[in-house]
C-alpha cells in the first residue's frame, strides 16, 4: 500500500508549487501529478464545472492507484473538496488560503489576499474568513487574468507587472502588512511581488503547512513510504508540455502528454 503513489492535481502548473513542498519533505513517496491546463483557468468557472472537473482528475489519479489526494488548488479545494471527501474513500489534502496565520501575526490588523474569483466567491473561503479573522480588515482582490499569464510562462512579463501593480495598490494603500497567495499558481510571483511591495509586507501561502499536513494523514493511516529507492515522479499535462517542463527542475520528473 505504502509504494502506491500520492495523486495531486491542479487546474494547470501552479500545483508544481505544492509538489515541491510535499517532495522535499517526503522524497521517497512516488507521485503523480496532473495538470489540467487544457481547462485553466478553474477561477471563473461556475462551481459545477469546477467540481465536474474535479471529479474528472480524481478518478484519473484513482485509477492509477494513489492512495491519497492533494488537491492542489485553492479554487478545486473550496467549491470541490467536501463533495470529493463524501464520494471518495481515499483521503484528500486541499489546500485554502492562509487566512488564519495571517490575521493571528498582523500587527497593522489589516491583511491583503489574492486569489481567484471562485476562491474568494466560495462559502469555505467565507467562513474561514469568518471563523479565522474576525477584527481584521481583508482587502480582498481578484487576481484576473494571473492564471492565464504563468500558464504561458510570462511570470516576469510586463503585463504581469502591470496587473499586479493594479492589483496590489489598494492592498498597500490600506496599509496591509501580510499579504496571503490564494492561488497556487501565485508562489511563482514571489521574486516579482518582492521587488513590488514596500519591504515590511511578508507573503505567506500555504504550500508548507499543505506538506506537513500530507505527511501527518500519511502518518496516521500508516501509508508513508519507507522505501529507499528513487521515487517514481510521474507528471502529466493536457496542453504545453513545455511550459510544464520549465516549472519542474528535477533530474527524476518524467513528464508526458496525457489527454484528460
Ligand atoms: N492554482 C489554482 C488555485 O490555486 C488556479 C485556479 C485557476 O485555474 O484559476 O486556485
Amino acid at each position: 500500500m505504502s509504494k502506491q503513489p500520492i495523486g495531486m492535481f491542479d487546474s494547470g502548473v501552479g500545483g508544481t508549487s505544492i509538489w515541491k513542498e510535499i517532495h522535499e519533505l517526503l522524497p521517497n513517496e512516488n507521485t503523480i501529478y496532473l495538470a489540467d491546463s487544457k481547462n485553466a483557468p478553474y477561477g471563473i468557472k461556475s462551481k459545477n464545472d469546477i467540481l465536474k472537473l474535479s471529479v474528472k482528475n480524481t478518478e484519473i489519479l484513482l485509477d492509477r492507484n494513489c492512495k491519497i489526494i492533494v488537491v492542489a488548488c485553492n479554487t478545486a479545494t473550496t467549491n470541490a473538496i467536501n463533495y470529493l471527501r463524501a464520494n471518495y474513500d481515499v483521503p484528500f489534502i486541499g489546500i485554502e488560503p492562509a487566512i488564519k496565520p495571517a490575521a493571528l501575526r498582523s500587527t497593522s490588523k489589516t491583511v491583503g489576499i489574492l486569489a481567484t474569483k471562485g476562491t474568494l466567491s466560495s462559502s469555505l473561503f467565507h467562513s474561514t474568513a469568518e471563523n479565522h479573522a474576525s477584527g481584521i480588515k481583508i482587502i480582498e482582490r481578484v487576481g484576473t487574468g494571473l492564471v492565464r499569464l504563468i500558464e504561458s510562462g510570462k511570470v516576469r512579463s510586463i503585463e504581469t507587472k502591470t496587473l499586479l501593480e493594479e492589483y496590489l495598490e489598494p492592498m498597500i494603500s490600506a496599509g496591509i502588512d501580510y499579504l496571503v497567495l490564494g492561488c497556487t499558481h501565485y508562489p511563482y510571483l514571489i521574486p516579482v511581488l518582492k521587488e513590488m511591495l514596500p519591504e515590511h509586507v511578508k507573503i505567506i501561502d500555504s504550500g508548507e503547512a499543505v506538506a506537513l499536513q500530507t505527511k501527518a494523514i500519511l502518518e496516521n493511516n500508516k501509508l508513508l513510504n519507507l522505501s529507499k529507492y528513487n521515487p517514481d515522479l510521474q507528471f502529466y499535462s493536457n496542453s504545453n508540455l513545455s511550459v510544464l517542463r520549465s516549472f519542474i527542475d528535477d533530474e527524476n520528473a518524467k513528464i508526458s502528454s496525457l489527454e484528460f
